[in-house]
């Protein structure tokens, strides 16, 4: 059986202006563009990996939330998600800042979370789940993978594969015991955003090999030239055999230097990862 997700971080609905579109503007084009995905190859979900807005940020203007009590989270659940065409899930990213209370009644979601299809269980994880509801611009603290939380959904779920999503991952403050969950035979592959690429990573080998799928953004790229990683989001199709996944870039107008600069519809970043029958 064939079940296509769709993966999507970093929106970063906010005051900015980014390739010459403001947000209002990006805004319109990822709902214009996700229900052409849609239409074009029916998707299951949208996994959201945080980084909707820059409701807690340090730097320049500082985070409005804390500023005014103003939340592009909530305008983004408000104004975006019901003109999505499937249900979504949305974690938070590290300037969404939230404590669980306040994150619930924005957004619906807790901050962490669980997505099961047939044989598979996607969990979502809140990696930056210290310091919430901060009274100081801050850009976040990272914290390390929930593993007691991930041990009991894979108990809850024992014959499913597992794909660990979060906003981000990082290794080299990884505990112990975080790094040797990932190298649990269940788990398929790892997916974050942060980083505002769309490559796909290899753990090392004492890490077990395993990818991290990168999923795009549909604000800035983090790259000299933007067209390298541009506005995206990434698909994941399940099937008996493999996960398969690729980077997909709407046919987009941007403007760099004032000048208007067409792209086509494209995917990149692809990855096919066989199942093997271990663990499942
Ligand atoms: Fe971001």
């Amino acid at each position: 059986m064939r079940k296509r997700i769709l993966l999507a971080s970093d929106l970063h609905h906010c005051h900015l202006t980014w390739y010459g579109l403001s947000s209002e503007e990006r805004m319109e084009r990822l709902i214009r563009d996700l229900n052409a995905e849609y239409r074009r190859d029916p998707y299951e979900v949208i996994l959201f990996l945080g980084d909707y807005s820059l409701d807690f940020w340090e730097w320049d203007t500082k985070g409005c939330y804390l500023n005014e009590g103003c939340s592009y989270t909530r305008e983004f659940v408000e104004k975006v998600c019901p003109r999505l065409p499937s249900p979504y899930l949305m974690i938070p990213g590290n300037h969404e800042q939230y404590g669980e209370e306040t994150w619930r009644r924005i957004t619906g979601c807790s901050r962490k979370g669980v997505w099961t299809t047939d044989g598979w269980l996607f969990i979502l994880l809140d990696n930056f789940s210290a310091n919430l509801d901060p009274q100081q611009h801050s850009d976040g603290t990272f914290t390390p993978i929930d593993v007691d939380y991930v041990r009991e959904q894979m108990d809850a779920y024992p014959d499913r594969r597992v794909v660990l999503c979060s906003h981000h991952f990082d290794f080299e403050k990884e505990t112990p015991e975080g790094c040797r969950l990932v190298q649990d035979p269940r788990i398929v592959c790892l997916a974050s955003g942060h980083v505002h690429l769309s490559d796909i990573v290899t753990l090392p080998d004492a890490l077990g090999g395993k990818k991290i799928l990168r999923t795009g953004h549909y604000s800035y790229a983090a790259a000299p030239n933007p067209l390298e990683f541009m506005h995206g989001f990434r698909e994941m199709i399940l099937t008996e055999d493999a996960l398969f996944s690729r980077y997909i870039t709407p046919e987009n107008r941007i403007f760099l230097d004032g000048k208007a600069v067409d792209h086509p519809y494209g995917t990149q970043d692809e990855v096919r990862i066989p199942l093997s029958t271990a663990g499942c």
